[in-house]
C-alpha cells in the first residue's frame, strides 16, 4: 500500500447517515447482500459498526459483536474499486488491535466455500479453518457451506 493512502486512512464509527453509502457498497460486492434492515438493526443492537474512509470517500466497513471474551466479524467490506490494495488487511489489523482493548483475544467469522480471495486474504492475516456450517447461505443452486475461522492474538 502506498504511504499515501496508508496516511489517507480514517477509522470510525458507523451511523445511520452511512447507510445509503455503504449499501451502493453492499449491493455490488455481494452476490447476496445484506439489507439495509440488516445494517440498521446491527446498529440498533449495539454491534460495534466501523467505517474506513480514505480522504472522507468511505472504503469499507465492517460490523463485529463482542462478548464474554470472544469477536465474531459478521460483515467485512471493501468497495469494488478499493480491492486488492492492501485495505482488507488493514481493516483487519485495526480490528484485532480494537477487540484486544475490548477484552477479546479470539476473532471467529464465517466465510462462504466458494469466496477464494476472502479466504486468501484471512489465512494471510493469521486466521484458520476450524470448521464447517453445512448449507449455512443461500446460493443460486441452493445453499452453500460455510467455512468457519478463528484468530487467535
Ligand atoms: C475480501 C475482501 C474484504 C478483501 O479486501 P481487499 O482490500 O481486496 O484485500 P487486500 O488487498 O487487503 O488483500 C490482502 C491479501 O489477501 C489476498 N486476497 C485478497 N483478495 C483476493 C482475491 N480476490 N483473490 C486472491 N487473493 C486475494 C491476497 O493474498 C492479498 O494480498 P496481495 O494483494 O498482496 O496478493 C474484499 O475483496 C471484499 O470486500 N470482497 C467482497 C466482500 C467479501 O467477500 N467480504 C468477505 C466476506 S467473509
Amino acid at each position: 500500500m502506498s504511504t499515501q493512502l496508508k496516511q489517507s486512512l480514517q477509522f470510525r464509527r458507523m451511523v445511520a447517515a452511512d447507510l445509503d453509502a455503504v449499501m451502493a457498497i453492499e449491493n455490488v460486492i455481494y452476490t447476496h447482500p445484506w439489507t439495509r434492515g440488516n445494517f440498521a438493526d446491527s446498529l440498533a443492537a449495539g454491534s460495534h459498526c466501523w467505517v474506513m474512509e480514505s480522504n472522507a470517500v468511505m472504503t469499507g466497513y465492517a460490523v463485529l459483536n463482542i462478548a464474554a471474551g470472544e469477536a465474531h466479524l459478521l460483515n467485512l467490506s471493501i468497495a469494488g474499486s478499493w480491492q486488492r490494495r492492501g485495505l482488507g488487511r488493514t481493516f483487519l489489523f485495526y480490528l484485532y488491535d480494537f477487540i484486544g482493548k475490548n477484552g477479546a483475544d479470539v476473532l471467529f467469522l464465517e466465510v462462504r466455500e466458494s469466496n477464494l480471495g476472502a479466504r486468501a486474504l484471512y489465512a494471510q492475516a493469521g486466521f484458520r479453518e476450524i470448521g464447517t456450517r453445512r448449507g449455512y447461505y443461500p446460493s443460486y443452486i441452493g445453499r452453500e457451506d460455510a467455512i468457519v475461522l478463528e484468530y487467535k492474538s
